[in-house]
């Protein structure tokens, strides 16, 4: 039977770190972290996000601006409220919710961000970063699935990492993390043939491809940290992961639950990357 990773104490403690160090920040420099979230159009999922990230701001002590705009909302209205937030200098982060509505052009809108407020590190710049191993803003989600390992005490080096999935948010990213701590990494995806003969050899196996209940028992080695990153909505409306929690959940050592394992994770990190992007201020 495995151990269950609970992303919402791992989170909690690195919150509360945060506010220490939000507290500290004001004190000593007067700087108060802010952060600037858009969300354009009504997306009810992303409406759901952007208001636990402004609550959290809250919760750490940050300052927050949101701008709820308007579907019809044009390129070049987006474009002039992001240069108005690169320059404005309350604000350190400034993220765009994505996806946007169709006629906007998302990489437009992720290349106008000044990369020193990029707190998805989604901007090329960071994303270069992220490769050669030099970066100060880590991509969110990936970054709190890392905590997660981290959290279960196991040693990263020389173990055999799988990432399903290969998204530029998630997949990507990942794989870059669990080389730099030198796992053994191999990437799947939809066309990987014999995907269970790849994830069977995995000592630690993400879980990112966006399809319910995926990943089975039977795909999994006895004794796997199994990390699920998936959130897929059942008809009967009750979230769940990527992976098939009933059949995987007794060969695994630890895996993280859907709701409640990373989850949680995701804004904290963005909280942490507003942080760094504050403290990058200081002359
Ligand atoms: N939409 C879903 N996940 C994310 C994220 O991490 N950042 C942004 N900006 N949009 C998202």
């Amino acid at each position: 039977m495995a151990q269950l990773i609970n992303g919402k104490v791992v989170s909690a403690q690195i919150r509360e770190e945060l506010k220490a160090e939000c507290e500290k920040l004001k004190k000593d420099y007067g700087i108060r972290p802010g952060l600037a979230v858009i969300i354009v159009g009504d997306d009810p999922a992303s409406k759901v996000y952007v208001n636990n990230k402004e609550k959290g701001c809250a919760e750490v002590g940050y300052y927050s601006e949101v701008y709820r705009l308007p579907a019809e909302t044009t390129e070049d209205e987006l474009l002039s409220l992001v240069q108005k937030l690169n320059n404005d200098d309350k604000i350190h982060g400034i993220l765009c919710q994505l996806p946007l509505p169709k006629h906007l052009d998302e990489t437009k809108v992720i290349l106008a961000i000044d990369p020193k407020k990029d707190v998805d590190a989604f901007h090329p710049e960071n994303v270069g970063k992220i490769m050669i191993g030099n970066y100060s803003f880590l991509p969110c989600t990936p970054a709190g699935v890392m905590k997660l390992i981290e959290s279960t005490g196991t040693d990263i080096s020389g173990k055999e990492c799988v990432v399903i999935g290969r998204s530029n948010i998630v997949g990507k990213p990942q794989a870059m993390l669990l080389l730099q701590k030198n796992g053994t990494v191999t990437i799947c995806h939809s066309r990987t043939k014999d995907l269970k003969e790849v994830t069977k050899r995995a000592d630690i196996l993400v879980v990112a491809i966006g399809k319910a209940d995926f990943v089975t028992g039977d795909m999994v080695k006895d004794g796997a940290i199994v990390i699920d990153v998936g959130m897929n909505r059942k008809a009967d409306g009750k979230l769940t992961g990527d992976v098939d929690f009933a059949s995987v959940e007794p060969k695994a050592s630890f895996i993280t639950p859907v709701p409640g394992g990373v989850g949680p994770m995701t804004i904290t990190m963005l909280l942490k990357n507003t942080m760094t992007a504050a403290k990058n201020t200081i002359k």
